[in-house]
Parts: structure tokens; C-alpha cells; sequence
């Protein structure tokens, strides 16, 4: 169980500001981060999880800055960076790489703990009977499910998805928004994802952060998720994301307008 604070957070890329001082508290939640094309949302996530430094600002976890090293905090990619030509379970076990120096990943990596925590996170994701299937075989649903279970293997207090559905069928996308949310509970973990489409965001967000420009445009609870709010943010029926989705999959862009609870 963690809290983030993020505290007047600035980013500017030269010219460029992508995150205008944004603060807002998360804690416990899954929480869906919402903006279109350019709001900042890989910015946001990208300062979270030390990718990025921010320009001025602080990010606390639990009230300690996040700042240096950061060991609880696991990252899911739109494009899992996976090792196409292994298994899940070793692409599952390289999660426990990244907390250490390159010796001592070297033994962990016969860390019989490091393996267990591998097999258990393919189980949470459901794909235990599927560890030692290669990447590159898997379907793209998959092959994000491995990416959630490599971020588990860190046992992370903070899970972070940057898009991590943009690329997949509506039917894929639901399958894996399930098991990643099922992982967040699971590992007591609070959850901050990106995405862009409101359909998902509305079925699988307990909380939700709006970017419109790099500012906070709201930062709401599963009731206040009002249309207008969703219109507000988007703009239009035409706006870049729903056609996006549109044009994706051929699902009717007026559908995409409805926010389900
Ligand atoms: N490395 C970068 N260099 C320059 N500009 C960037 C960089 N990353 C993002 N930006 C700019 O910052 C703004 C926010 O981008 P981003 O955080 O990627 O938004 P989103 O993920 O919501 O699409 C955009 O205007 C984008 O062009
Ligand atoms: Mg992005």
C-alpha cells in the first residue's frame, strides 16, 4: 500500500512544456491517467519512474522523495521491450535484473526466491502453463501479460503503464487491463496507467487524472466521470485518440463516446 504525491511538477523540453505544475495524491487506487496525444501522459510516468529528471517539483512515495535509485517502483511499456527469442520465464525473471549491479544480478539470476517469484508472477497473469513458450510465439496480448509479469518480479509499491493496451484488440485489451489490474491487488500495489481509451479507462479506473496541455485538467473519483468531463479533455467526437481507435479497429467512433461505469 503506497501513497504518490506529485507536487507542482514542471517538465519543459526547451521551448517545449510538456508538464505545467502539476500536483495531485494517489494512494491505493487504480488509478487511469487520461489525456490526448501530447497532454504529457509518458512525461508524467517518465518523471514517476526516474526516466525523466522534472524541471522543478518533487514526487514522493510513501513521503519519502523519489529521487536516486528507485526499487519498488515497476514499469509496463506500450512496447514491452521484451526478449523475443527466450521464454516468459525468463523474460519474467529478467524483472529481478533490474534491481541490482550486473554482478550481483548474475546471482540472482540462481536466486531459487527470484525463480519462484518468476513462476508466481506468470501465474497472476495467468500464463503459468506458458512459461517456457517463447516470446516471439506469443500473441501481442501475451506478450504484454509477460511485460506485467516482469514488472511483479520486483514486487513493486507502485505500478506504472504507459499505453500498455494502445496496440491491441478491444478483446485483448480488456483480457490484459484484467490481469493487470489483478496484479495491483495482488501485490497491494497502487497503480497509475495511461490510456486513451475512455471505454477501458471507465470499465477498470477507481480514480482518474486528467492532463489537458501539461496541466491538471481533474483528478476525480469512478462517479465524477462525467461525459462532459470526457468531452472537455477530448474535445470533440473527432478527436485524435477516438478516431485512433476508429481507425484501429473499425469500432464506431460514437461508441467510444459512452462512458460506462
Ligand atoms: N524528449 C522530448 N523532447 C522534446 N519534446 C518532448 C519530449 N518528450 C515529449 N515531448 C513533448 O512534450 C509534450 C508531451 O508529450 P508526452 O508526454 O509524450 O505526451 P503523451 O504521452 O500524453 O502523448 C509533447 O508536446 C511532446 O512533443
Ligand atoms: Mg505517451
Amino acid at each position: 500500500m503506497s501513497t504518490l504525491r506529485v507536487e507542482n511538477l514542471t517538465k519543459t523540453y526547451g521551448d517545449v512544456t510538456a508538464l505545467r505544475d502539476v500536483s495531485f495524491e494517489i494512494e491505493d487506487e487504480f488509478v487511469v491517467l487520461l489525456g490526448q496525444s501530447g497532454a504529457g501522459k509518458s512525461t508524467m510516468l517518465r518523471c514517476i519512474n526516474g526516466l525523466t529528471e522534472p524541471t522543478s517539483g518533487e514526487i514522493y512515495l510513501d513521503g519519502e522523495p523519489l529521487s536516486g535509485s528507485r526499487p519498488t517502483v515497476g514499469m509496463i511499456f506500450q512496447q514491452h521491450n521484451l526478449v523475443e527469442g527466450v521464454s516468459a520465464y525468463l523474460n519474467a525473471l529478467t524483472g529481478a535484473l533490474d534491481r541490482a549491479t550486473l554482478i550481483e544480478s548474475l546471482f540472482q539470476w540462481n536466486d531459487r526466491a527470484d525463480k519462484l517469484r518468476a513462476l508466481e508472477a506468470l501465474e497472476t497473469v495467468g500464463l503459468l502453463d506458458e512459461a517456457h513458450q517463447r516470446v516471439s510465439r506469443m500473441s501481442g496480448g501475451q506478450q504484454q501479460r509477460v511485460g506485467i509479469a516482469r514488472a511483479l518480479v520486483q514486487d513493486p509499491d507502485l505500478l506504472l503503464a504507459d499505453e500498455p493496451v494502445a496496440s491491441l484488440d478491444p478483446a485483448s485489451a480488456e483480457t490484459v487491463m484484467r490481469y493487470l489490474k489483478k496484479a495491483a491487488t495482488v501485490h497491494e500495489a497502487t497503480a497509475l496507467v495511461s490510456l486513451h481509451q475512455v471505454n477501458v479507462a471507465a470499465h477498470f479506473g477507481e480514480r482518474f487524472v486528467g492532463l489537458r496541455d501539461g496541466r491538471l485538467a481533474f483528478d476525480i473519483g469512478r462517479d465524477e466521470l462525467t461525459q462532459e468531463r470526457v468531452d472537455d479533455l477530448y474535445g470533440d467526437v473527432e478527436t485524435v485518440a477516438l478516431a485512433e481507435r476508429h481507425a484501429v479497429d473499425g469500432s464506431p467512433a460514437v461508441e467510444d463516446r459512452r462512458v460506462r461505469p
